[in-house]
């Protein structure tokens, strides 16, 4: 199957326009790429003619199952059910037709009470999130979809300007430093800015919510749960790290390996490892699944996008996470 990417509208083409650093789709008569430059139609015919490659770099949907126990959770919030999704990178390339509607079809089997997305929903191009958001438009839940970006949705002010719009015009509810209450008054919703973006202020938002409610907080970058242990955050929902997509079992990702001093030769070696890896997050403990910062849980979603070398033993990952009250303690 040809992976069409629709063309923009004329007011879409025009909000591209208005973003100088966005090119625009060269030819009208092709609806393969959205990307003008002779990469752009590479990366399109690419994923045309490699699916079973990217099949095989990727590896298959996995859906991961998790349930948190959140202090003073309103009782009508008991297994209250969260699908996580984040690391889109939908740029013709990273993310394969085939993936994304495995992921829209699993979401909406799963029927889920909110659907949590956690950026990078793009990799540098903003121009395919029209594409993106469409799809994403058919997701449905009982308390809607909520977004933060990734530090690939900020590159620039006005492509991310851009995102925020493809996405709120399909439905989704974008959180930039701001609060929002889906489930009601007692059980709030902050959406962070993106650690890298130099907005990043959860002091914002965070000073305004009494301590004794508990909350939910999307933060792309995990490193924010160090700053986040200022104030009560009852459960932190990341992406950003993909896993590390190497890794290795029972020693963690490849990335992390290979940074240490005495793996100094072996890094040269790795094509995919020469640059500064560690740049990408400090903590790569956090690198996937569900761990408790302080009084906080965070959980890290491997994300659905794929660099090469592609992924072994961290396939792309869907989570759903189900909230259960926490009984206080006795005496
Ligand atoms: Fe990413």
């Amino acid at each position: 199957m040809l992976p069409i990417l629709p063309l923009p509208t004329d007011d879409e083409a025009e909000l591209l326009r208005q973003d100088k650093s966005t090119p625009l789709p060269a030819h009208p008569s092709t609806h393969l790429p959205l990307h003008p430059s002779p990469q752009g139609h590479c990366y399109a015919w690419v994923v045309t003619l490699k699916q079973p490659m990217h099949r095989l770099l990727t590896g298959p949907l996995t859906v991961k199952r998790v349930t948190v126990p959140i202090r003073d959770l309103p009782e009508w919030l008991q297994g209250c059910r969260i699908v996580q999704l984040s690391d889109f990178h939908f740029d013709g390339l990273r993310l394969s037709p085939w993936l994304l509607q495995a992921v829209l079809e699993k979401t909406q089997a799963l029927a889920p009470d909110l659907i949590a997305l956690t950026g990078d929903f793009v990799t540098k191009d903003p121009a395919p999130i029209f594409a993106l958001a469409g799809q994403l438009k058919a997701l449905k839940s009982r308390y809607g979809t909520f977004a933060v970006l990734g530090n690939h949705d900020t590159l620039s002010l006005r492509g991310r300007r851009t995102i925020i719009q493809a996405l709120t015009a399909a439905g989704v509810s974008v959180l930039w430093n701001e609060t929002a209450y889906p489930f009601g008054p007692e059980f709030p919703l902050v959406g962070l800015a993106d650690f890298w973006s130099g907005e990043f202020a959860p002091q914002k938002v965070l000073d305004d919510l009494s301590p004794n409610l508990p909350r939910l907080v999307l933060s792309h970058n995990p490193d924010t749960a160090v700053p986040l242990q200022r104030w009560r955050v009852d459960l932190q929902l990341s992406g950003h790290t993909h896993g590390g997509q190497v890794v290795l079992p029972g020693l963690g990702p490849l990335v992390s390996i290979v940074q240490q001093p005495r793996f100094r030769q072996l890094r040269q070696a790795l094509p995919f490892y020469r640059k500064k890896c560690d740049r990408i997050v400090h903590h790569w403990e956090w690198a996937s699944g569900l761990h408790q910062v302080g009084e906080s849980w965070l959980y890290v979603n491997q994300g659905l996008g794929t660099y090469l070398p592609g992924r072994l033993f961290c396939p792309p990952e869907l989570t759903e996470l189900t909230l259960t009250r926490q009984e206080p303690l006795q005496g």
